[in-house]
């Protein structure tokens, strides 16, 4: 069983169609009713084995967040696969959602956490869990972790961007560390360029094709992580941002996050000792 945030367009959508024929329930997320309608109408008769499942919820909103979550425990008892994939490249001038965070910030980084949070439980009642963070390697350009900027005419997108993904990889590193004493394993990608929406918004050069990244998700889902490895380019496991592996930077972050979305991380405590070792 596995579920896919940002299904309807780009690499989740090439994910989504490659998982289909893996995997007995695929859950797909957008935030188009209309997209999810379609791309289940393309899915199921394709893959009449597998059960799809659209999931419909904006991820600058918590509570539908919280929504979608409540919508998937009424009916599953675990999750396998979570692909934290969907993603904003936001716009100009900064905007806040109607939690008042920057939009970016809550799209790409504090719904994914909140959705992982309120699904912990089945993740951990799964018989060997795996969450994957798609981030970006942009997020190599970022040192800070604030919810937005306080000063609204220093923002720019692409600077709010890599400041999400490198919250989410952060995040990642924290996760994996929880993960230790179970069967589940957590890494985050760089998935490369692929010519989407996102990327087009973001970057004038061309991007390259989205059926290789969707191929370096799928991998990330399924490959054996080993001891501290929770970071891949690709298929390529490489060395993480030192700050990311840093406890204060995870710390801080934890708080602050907690802080935003006035619930505890269920995996805070447990996420102290380095990324997990464990892997199934
Ligand atoms: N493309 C690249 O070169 C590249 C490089 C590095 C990393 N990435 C990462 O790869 C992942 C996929 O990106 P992509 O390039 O495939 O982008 P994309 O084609 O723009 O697809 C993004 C997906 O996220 C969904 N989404 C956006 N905002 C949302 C919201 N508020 N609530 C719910 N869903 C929302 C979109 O829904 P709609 O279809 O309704 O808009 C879409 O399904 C992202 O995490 C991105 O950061 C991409």
């Amino acid at each position: 069983m596995a579920l896919v945030t940002g299904a309807t367009d780009g690499i989740g959508e090439a994910v989504s169609h490659r998982l289909a024929g893996i995997v007995d329930t695929l859950l797909v997320h957008g935030k188009s009713a209309s997209l999810l309608s379609a791309l289940a109408a393309e899915l199921a008769p394709a893959h009449p084995g597998t059960s799809i499942v659209p999931i419909l919820g904006d991820l600058r909103s918590f509570a539908d967040v919280r929504r979608m979550a409540a919508s998937i425990r009424t009916t599953f008892d675990h999750i396998d696969i979570l692909i934290n994939n969907a993603a904003t490249a936001g716009q100009h001038p900064r905007t806040l959602t109607e939690d008042g965070n920057e939009s970016i910030f809550q799209v790409n980084y504090l719904s994914p956490v909140l959705l992982v949070a309120e699904l912990y439980d089945l993740l951990l009642a799964a018989r060997c869990c795996r969450v994957v963070n798609v981030v970006c390697d942009i997020h190599r350009q970022a040192r800070t972790i604030g919810p937005g900027f306080a000063d609204s005419r220093r923002y720019h997108p692409l600077i709010a961007y890599a400041q999400s993904k490198f919250a989410l990889a952060v995040h990642t590193a924290s996760l994996a560390s929880a993960f230790a004493e179970s069967r589940c394993t957590a890494v985050c990608l760089d998935p490369g360029v692929a010519e989407t929406k996102l990327r087009r918004k973001l970057v004038v050069l061309p991007g390259g094709v989205v059926s290789e990244a969707a191929d370096n998700v799928l991998y990330a889902a399924t490959m054996r992580p080993k001891a501290r490895e929770f970071y891949l380019k690709g298929k390529e496991i490489v060395q993480p941002e030192p700050e990311l592996l840093r406890a204060p930077v995870r710390r801080a972050l934890e708080e602050m996050t907690e802080d935003v979305l006035g619930r505890q991380l269920p995996w805070a405590e447990t996420s102290e000792a380095g990324p997990s070792s464990a892997y199934c």
